[in-house]
């Protein structure tokens, strides 16, 4: 029996999504499936943390009006059909991040076209726009897109939303920094979210192994 192949492609900003990525490589490759991930590379990586707080505010609002972060361009060799291909990445402003907007504006179509898509999100709490335009942008691409799956950041949401904007800021003034221990006591995915990604690595390897994943999650 051929081994199965998947290509993960996605952005991370401040590491969130990389670490869930780890997890999920991990048990994809547990199931004995070939993976290959490739991070999209812009020309100008924006820094993390951003260093001020306006930096931070500045970032939000062009991110709102979906400002592209142009990329290099991917790795010929990520054009080949593939058993799955992961797309994954932060959702920014409630779209996807800038990187993966200039892939999906240039790149997408012609590399992903025919191909099962899975669709993971990474984000404080909002997605349904990302993966919106996710699909949207790749409506011609005769895409077999499968159940999105979204991780979100387990603290709660007031909280959660000034502990995102001051990491991003890089600053945390120390009037905050003793509410945010209690609400907000870490930024990003708890280290249970990555062992249920890899316990999803792991299923989504049966699944394709036994080739049940084509048949059963198209959305
Ligand atoms: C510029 C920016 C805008 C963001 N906007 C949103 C948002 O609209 N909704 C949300 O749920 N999370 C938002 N977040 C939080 C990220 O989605 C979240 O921190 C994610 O885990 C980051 O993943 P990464 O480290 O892989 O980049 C935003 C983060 C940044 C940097």
């Amino acid at each position: 029996m051929n081994q199965k192949r998947v290509l993960i492609i996605f952005y991370s900003f401040s590491s969130q999504t990389r670490n869930l990525l780890n997890g999920l490589t991990k048990g994809l490759e547990e199931g004995g499936v070939v993976v290959q991930c490739e991070q999209l590379k812009p020309f100008i990586p924006p820094h993390f943390p951003v260093g001020s707080y306006w930096g931070a505010l500045e970032m939000m609002l062009s991110a709102f009006f979906k400002r592209r972060i142009a990329i290099e361009p991917p790795d010929s060799r990520w054009y080949v059909a593939w058993d799955l291909v992961i797309c994954a990445g932060p959702t920014w402003s409630y779209h996807p991040s800038g990187p993966m907007l200039s892939f999906l504006d240039t790149y997408a179509v012609e590399m992903l076209k025919g191909q099962y898509v899975l669709p993971f999100i990474s984000c404080r709490s909002y997605w349904r726009l990302h993966h919106w335009e996710l699909k949207r942008a790749l409506r011609d691409a005769d895409i077999k897109f499968l159940k999105p799956q979204v991780f979100f950041h387990p603290s709660p949401g007031a909280w959660c939303a000034l502990g995102v904007f001051l990491k991003l800021a890089g600053r945390i003034p120390n009037v905050w920094r003793s509410l945010l221990q209690n609400y907000c006591p870490r930024y990003g995915h708890s280290p249970h979210q990555i062992e249920e990604a890899r316990s999803l690595g792991r299923s989504l390897a049966d699944k394709l192994r036994e080739g049940r994943l084509h048949g059963e999650q198209l959305l």
